[in-house]
């Protein structure tokens, strides 16, 4: 198995021309700064839930997961993993050509769009109404495409440059993809009392056709909140990284590495905070999923 690309959370191998194994580690970065301490559970939960979602996605695109596990026949060794590490953090999918931009999709105004309203009035450049508070519900869901920096941060753009990047046909198909997934999944969330303010697909070409890569609907990829406790005007408190960013924040941590140490009850509450928003979110019991009890958190030798 070759190792091709370990990004800030993700370790992925090439099975075959048209196939690659995910690994999904208990990596955690914030302000795109990979922390030094593993999150026990992370991994196993992020897949858990791409594989939720994936599972229940009506006919809104195909996604590029093929199955869960390890298939049989792969050598893990060359990856220097073990069979336990792997357990309920793995999956097999289609090697897709990744569009160069971010799916975002934000249904209420938070995050860097609220920063940029608040000076601009508009969002990624276009104009919204004027007078909404922070974390306030837009009139309806908006496709907020950004790039996909290889090096620094990504940057927020409007859909005009984002079809000047990938062509008004592409640009125009992930937009309705992502739009229509993401009305799909907040209802859902929202049958279940979490709002999902906003999330980020990456999607890329499967056979020609957009499919949904990446990871689906997490709280990596997306801010919930528990919609009992939101309220214009204000920051709810959220189902993902939000409490370590801002604990980060209290530090004065200038954002640069090397990253503070985490201490243990920050790294247990994110760790638990991941775990509900996966069992809210599919009604399912988190002990039941591959190697959620017991397996090593870190990697043998790392
Ligand atoms: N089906 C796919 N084929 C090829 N690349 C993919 C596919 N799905 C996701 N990717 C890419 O794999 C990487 C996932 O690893 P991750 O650790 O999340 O990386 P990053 O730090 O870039 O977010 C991302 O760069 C993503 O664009
Ligand atoms: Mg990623």
């Amino acid at each position: 198995m070759k190792h091709i690309y370990s990004g800030k959370v993700r370790d992925i191998y090439e099975l075959d021309d048209e196939h690659l194994l995910f690994v999904t580690s208990d990596r955690i970065s914030a302000f795109d700064v990979v922390m030094t301490e593993p999150i026990p559970g992370k991994g196993r939960v992020l897949t858990a839930l791409t594989a939720f979602w994936a599972s229940q996605l009506p006919g809104i695109a195909p996604t590029h997961l093929v199955s869960l596990g390890v298939p049989a026949g792969a050598d893990l060794s060359a990856a220097g993993i073990s069979r336990d590490f792997a357990e309920g953090r793995t999956m097999v999918v289609r090697r897709a050509e990744m569009l160069p931009i971010e799916c975002i999709v934000r249904g209420y105004l938070s995050g860097s769009a609220w920063a940029e309203y608040r000076r601009t009035g508009t969002m990624h450049g276009e104009p919204l109404p004027a007078g909404l508070s922070q974390s306030e519900k837009l009139p309806e869901p908006v496709f907020t495409p950004s790039t996909k920096a290889t090096v620094g941060h990504d940057e927020n753009i409007s859909f005009e440059q984002a079809a000047r990047l990938i062509g008004d046909k592409m640009a125009a198909g992930a937009r309705e993809i992502s739009l229509e997934a993401y009305r799909w999944g907040a209802e859902r969330a929202a049958e279940r009392g979490i709002i999902i303010a906003d999330t980020k697909f990456e999607l890329g070409l499967v056979d020609g056709e957009l499919a949904i890569c990446d990871e689906i609907l997490t709280p990596d990829s997306s801010r919930f909140w528990p919609a009992d406790q939101w309220q214009p005007g204000a920051t709810p408190p959220s189902f993902d990284k939000q409490p370590l960013r801002d604990w980060l924040e209290a530090t004065g941590w200038g954002k640069v590495p090397p990253p503070p140490p985490l201490p243990p009850d920050v790294v247990e509450a994110t760790s638990a905070r991941y775990v509900e928003a996966y069992e809210r979110l599919s009604g399912l019991s988190f002990s039941d999923w591959p190697g959620a009890d017991g397996s090593p958190a870190v990697r043998p030798g790392a």
